[in-house]
């Protein structure tokens, strides 16, 4: 699906013309279009005259940042040693089975991206499960997990 270049550019000139800019800029295309496309980053290239390789090994280097489409929610199981001792394994593979897709994959309808990552800090509460970088799952439980996922449309 080709993505809308007037919005990359309506994005890229909200910004001022300086390196610093690059990586608000990649993760504004994230939220946009849920990933970084490359018509976005050839776009920066040309506009901010940097080179298109370090503006790729941006958009590679963050793990916010995604180069394929993904889906319209990410659900991040966090796998780190506290969250793998409290059952994050399972919770990935029930996940997966319930959603249909491995980690790393997208729902055919797009709705949730399921990714594993490491510590996300909060160890305490493991397993912990985030999604859209900003609803934390504490304690939770696949029950839980896939109940909650529902109202994630
Ligand atoms: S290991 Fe999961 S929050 Fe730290």
């Amino acid at each position: 699906m080709a993505v809308d270049t007037k919005e990359i550019t309506r994005i890229i000139a909200g910004y001022e013309k300086s390196e610093e800019s690059l990586l608000a800029i990649l993760q504004d295309f994230q939220k946009k279009f849920n990933y970084v496309p490359e018509e976005g980053m050839e776009k920066l290239s040309e506009m901010f005259g940097v080179p298109a390789s370090k503006i790729y090994a941006m958009g590679t280097f963050y793990k916010a940042l995604s180069l394929v489409p993904t889906g319209r929610h990410t659900c991040k199981v966090c796998t780190g040693t506290a969250c793998h001792l409290k059952g994050a394994p399972s919770l990935v593979d029930v996940l997966g089975r319930e959603l249909g897709i491995a980690p790393g994959e997208t729902t055919e309808d797009k709705r949730i991206t399921l990714q594993t990552v490491n510590c996300v800090g909060a160890c305490a509460l493991a397993p912990v499960v985030v999604v859209d970088d900003e609803d934390y799952y504490e304690k939770s439980s696949s029950q839980n997990i896939l109940k909650n996922l529902k109202k994630y449309k």
